[in-house]
């Protein structure tokens, strides 16, 4: 029953990452610039310098040993005893791009990338209920399964656009290497992977399975809303050019006869179209207004001249 429901589990991650690389901004990745590609790179560089601290805090207060292992496992390949850590590899990948080490040490996180962040944090609170469940699974498609498919595209980016192979790369590659859903590294399981006979042994209810798949959709939109700064907000865009359409639409309207019959005429157009008798009349208004206003005695209605306000509350007569 356990291998069943972890097995609906696992489709209904795969369909998490379908959706993930449906995303607006990976559908025309290839067509980023390199230096958006490298602020790209910086942003959610900032995600793996975090990765460390945010697995050691996550694992702080989970009941089960054996998920504790899974987790120090993958620590301690982040921070091997004989070899670069992780983030020296990833310093020497940015290198291998063009960034320098001093650009890579100084990136200022975004608004959207220390949301993304406190988002991750917010997800790993204790206490929380199934909070081994959460953890696990949390730490699995943010820390693990979308790292792999985001990487997918860094390494396509940098062999296609920069002619960098994967051979020569350090971080991203080795990275999407492991951390792959159903990878084996050296026969073994890997990143991903590690958790499968943990989370099948979590996953024993229908309830279970419901707070698996919900960590799971919350973990893939904290770890996927790194992504809306890189794209136009389609709204926004949206709204500015419907406004553009319209404004041009109305300009086209102004101009047509059917607005110059709709629209109300000016005192002036109307006068214009009284006889010359009956014009002459309210011009002769107008100019004794504008002669008392010159001689100071009536300046106060001033503004009021060429309206049929004017013509009605200071002479008494309606057009
Ligand atoms: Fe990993």
């Amino acid at each position: 029953m356990s291998a069943q429901l972890f097995q609906q589990y696992s489709q209904f991650e795969d369909g998490l990452i379908r959706k993930f690389h449906s995303h607006r901004f990976y559908r025309t990745f290839s067509q980023l610039t390199r230096e958006q590609f490298i602020d790209y790179l910086l942003q959610i560089g900032v995600l793996s310098e975090n990765f460390v601290k945010w697995y050691e805090t996550a694992k702080l207060g989970m009941a089960s040993e054996v998920a504790y292992e899974v987790i120090r496992h993958i620590l301690r390949d982040e921070i091997p005893q004989n070899a670069p850590t992780h983030q020296d590899d990833r310093l020497y990948d940015l290198n291998l791009i063009g960034v320098s080490t001093e650009r890579v040490r100084n990136v200022k996180p975004s608004e959207v990338t220390s949301k993304t962040v406190e988002r991750l944090y917010e997800l790993v609170r204790y206490p929380q209920e199934d909070y081994d469940l959460r953890i696990m699974v949390t730490l699995r498609i943010a820390g693990e399964v979308l790292v792999a498919e985001q990487y997918q595209h860094v390494i396509r980016y940098m062999r296609v656009n920069l002619g960098i192979a994967g051979s020569q790369s350090r971080f991203y590659f080795p990275h999407w290497q492991h951390d792959l859903k159903g990878a084996k590294v050296e026969g073994e399981p890997g990143h991903t992977d590690s958790f499968d006979k943990l989370l099948e042994s979590m996953i024993t209810d229908e309830r279970k399975l419901e707070v698996a798949m919900d960590a799971a959709k919350k973990a893939f939109e904290a770890r996927s809303g790194i992504h809306d700064q890189f794209v136009r907000k389609p709204t926004r865009f949206l709204l500015r050019t419907a406004g553009v359409a319209v404004a041009l639409l109305l300009t086209l309207f102004m101009g047509t006869s059917v607005y110059q019959k709709m629209a109300k005429p000016s005192y002036y157009e109307f006068l214009a179209s009284l006889p010359p008798g009956a014009r002459n009349f309210y011009l002769d208004l107008e100019i004794s207004l504008i002669e008392r206003a010159r001689a100071g005695i009536d300046v106060k209605n001033l503004h009021r001249i060429g309206t049929s306000k004017y013509a009605s509350e200071v002479w008494s007569v309606w057009p």
